[in-house]
């Protein structure tokens, strides 16, 4: 049987150490801010902005909420994008992803002052982490990392397998894996064989998006399995992209989904929020 890691726990226990360094700031006369835009009625996206503003106000942060209606014109998001980052009393700016199909997602997220870019998704920013300098670091990929850190797993040396190469999860999530000294792969859609790469895998990262895609035979004895997977199954329950139920008794440490990678992804925005403010201070 293996270890389910508790992602509740460890973003309670960060939180509480976000909490003190908001509280400091706050003694400073500084109230970090984060705006949140949300474009149009995708209930997945409701929740997820739910969340980020609960967890803003469960370590003090104040958080604004731009909902905007499904029709909203992609200039009328660059000028509020625009607008705010202006507002000194603005620290961080995220736009809720995916937006309506017409308004172009890259343009938006161009608008957004690289200073205040706690999504990590700007491209000065991603040139930035490429090169291992960045201010800022993409929510998912740090909150594994953090989440491994904190097991005592220390991927240096190991074989570390993601499968997906999206620009939020899979492609950072290999650029702080190599920078942590892993010797990483990259699987995705057109990989062929795929299982004789996450075979190999100590550490395998699953963010492709399929409902329990990841089964037994697909999975080295004692690996460490994360979760990055938020699906339905045929029930309509929440799961991950591993066969949970399955894959649980062949690793030696897997991430449930929910309650693993998803409370940590927040946990870093906050993170990101932080040393945004942190960085007007300086
Ligand atoms: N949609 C799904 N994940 C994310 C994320 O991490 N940031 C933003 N802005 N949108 C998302």
């Amino acid at each position: 049987m293996s270890k389910i890691i508790d992602g509740k726990s460890i973003r309670d226990k960060e939180l509480k150490l976000y909490k003190n360094r908001v509280d400091e700031l706050k003694a400073n006369g500084l109230l970090p801010c984060l705006a949140v835009i949300l474009v149009g009625n995708d209930p997945a996206s409701r929740v997820y902005v739910n969340n980020k503003k609960k967890a803003c106000e469960n370590v003090g942060i104040k958080s604004l909420e731009f909902a905007l209606p499904e029709e909203t014109s992609e200039s009328e998001v660059i000028n509020l994008v625009k607008t705010l980052n202006r507002d000194i009393g603005v620290h961080g700016i995220l736009c809720q992803l995916p937006l309506p199909g017409h308004i172009d997602k890259e343009k938006v997220i161009n608008t957004i002052s690289p200073m205040k870019d706690v999504d990590c998704f700007h491209p000065e920013n991603v040139g930035k982490l490429f090169l291992g300098k960045s201010h800022f670091v993409p929510c998912t990929p740090m909150g594994i990392m953090t989440m491994l850190k904190y097991e005592g797993i220390d991927v240096s040396g190991k074989h570390c397998v993601i499968i997906g190469r999206s620009d939020i999860v899979g492609k950072p999530m290999a650029l702080l894996m190599l920078q942590s000294n892993a010797t990483v792969t990259v699987c995705h859609s057109k990989t062929s064989n795929l299982s004789s790469y996450t075979k190999q895998a100590d550490i395998l990262v699953s963010a492709v998006g399929k409902a329990k895609f990841v089964k037994k035979d697909m999975v080295k004895s004692g690996a460490v399995v994360i979760d990055v997977g938020m699906n339905k199954d045929e029930t309509g329950k929440l799961c991950g992209d591993i066969d949970f139920d399955e894959v649980k008794d062949i690793c030696s440490v897997i991430t449930p989904v929910p309650g693993g990678v998803g409370p940590m992804t927040i946990t870093m925005l906050i993170k990101n929020t932080i040393t945004a403010a942190q960085a007007q201070i300086n």
